[in-house]
């Protein structure tokens, strides 16, 4: 398939703007009412003991938010790794488990490795993908697309928040099958990502003032991201993209982590990003925050409105998504770390699409 710009300057801007769009596109690829079709053969999670992920770079966030889906849904234990870590470490596979290996182009060759290691072992292969003929896709039982089209940026955006989605819709499935929730409870969550399109194009039209602070953003030498709970691997995942196309340096922690080590490089030099729907966590996170500022810290806050207004007036920068329910803000919050790093590339005069040193695939070790 031959894909262009559409009029944008970058595939990247492209390929975030059409977020919306091909979101919406792969729910009604899975949706049917109030039932989700993973295809002819279904996809069971009633005998499943344990879920172990595995992938690399923005596929491996992925698969960190997911935990919390299955864990906190479904209430099934889920393990997660880095493909290269994995493969090497000769981790023991018990029958139960579900290996399940997510990956956007279906061929990095640590995961593909990862994944031919569990063959025999786990009961089941399971992949995430968005190449259908990919060699990941092939050699799982069952192969489910994430429908994001195809991704020409280097770095990662519209495959990992359909990656999310593909993730989201099997964690709410085994929850409904291993009787966590009820059929309204699922038919709610449902209702709840189908709305998520039309919130999503809402927050596109923050894209200016997202840029207005990346710029400021990208002057510094080092970046801090901060989340808890569902908003951690966002956090790693605005650290990544900011490293991988704006070149600055960014580190992503979990925020009760900050005590621990960072809030020794807090001052007014290093820019902190806090992802924090007011959510049951936001209290604190907003502490975490506090710390941070009385350090003389500038916090740039990604929030919701009664977020924003509860995080006090200290704040440096604050940016407001619309609200959403809980499960759903790893989809939403994942706009504002792609915009910060993308605005922030394009201040700096990197070549976005195309970072130094970085492969779209890496099919070799
Ligand atoms: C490369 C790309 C990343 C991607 C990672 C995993 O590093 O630059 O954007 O997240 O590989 O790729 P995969 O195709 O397995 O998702």
């Amino acid at each position: 398939t031959r894909v262009d710009k559409a009029g944008y300057r970058h595939f990247m801007a492209k390929e975030i703007a059409e977020q919306p769009t091909v979101l919406a596109g792969a729910l009604s690829a899975y949706l049917d009412g109030d039932d989700i079709d993973f295809g002819e053969a279904g996809l069971d999670f009633t005998g499943t003991e344990r879920l172990t992920m595995v992938a690399c770079g923005t596929a491996y966030y992925a698969c960190l938010t997911a935990k919390y889906w299955f864990e906190r849904l479904a209430g099934l234990p889920v393990e997660v790794d880095i493909a290269s870590e994995f493969r090497y470490r000769e981790p023991p596979i018990t029958s139960g488990t579900t290996a399940l290996f997510v990956s956007q182009s279906g061929e990095t060759a640590d995961t593909l490795a990862a994944l031919r290691y569990c063959r025999d072992k786990a009961d089941r292969i399971l992949s995430v993908v968005n190449v259908d003929e990919s060699s990941i896709a092939r050699e799982s039982d069952l192969a489910l697309p994430i429908h994001a089209g195809v991704e020409v940026g280097v770095a990662s955006t519209k495959a990992f928040t359909c990656q999310l989605n593909v993730l989201l819709l099997m964690a709410i499935e085994a929850a409904f099958q291993r009787g966590r929730i009820t059929a309204k409870e699922k038919a709610q969550h449902l209702a709840d990502l189908r709305s998520l399109p039309g919130i999503f194009n809402v927050a596109l039209e923050r894209d200016e003032i997202i840029a207005d602070s990346a710029r400021d953003m990208v002057e510094a030498r080092d970046v801090l991201f901060l989340g808890r709970g569902l908003m951690y691997p966002l956090a790693l995942e605005g650290a990544l993209k900011l490293k991988e196309i704006s070149y600055v340096h960014a580190e992503a922690y979990a925020s009760g982590e900050l005590k621990h080590g960072p809030i020794a490089l807090i001052d007014a030099s290093v820019p902190v990003v806090v992802m924090a729907p007011r959510d049951s966590l936001f209290d604190k996170t907003v502490s975490n925050m506090q710390e941070v500022m009385a350090r003389g810290g500038n916090v740039l806050l990604v929030t919701d409105a009664a977020g924003a207004a509860a995080a006090g007036s200290e704040v440096w920068r604050t940016i407001i998504l619309p609200e959403v329910p809980e499960m759903l803000a790893p989809l939403l919050y994942a706009l504002p770390a792609q915009l910060l790093a993308y605005h922030g590339a394009v201040a700096k005069g990197t070549d976005v699409d195309q970072p130094r040193n970085l492969a779209k695939s890496v099919t070799v070790e």
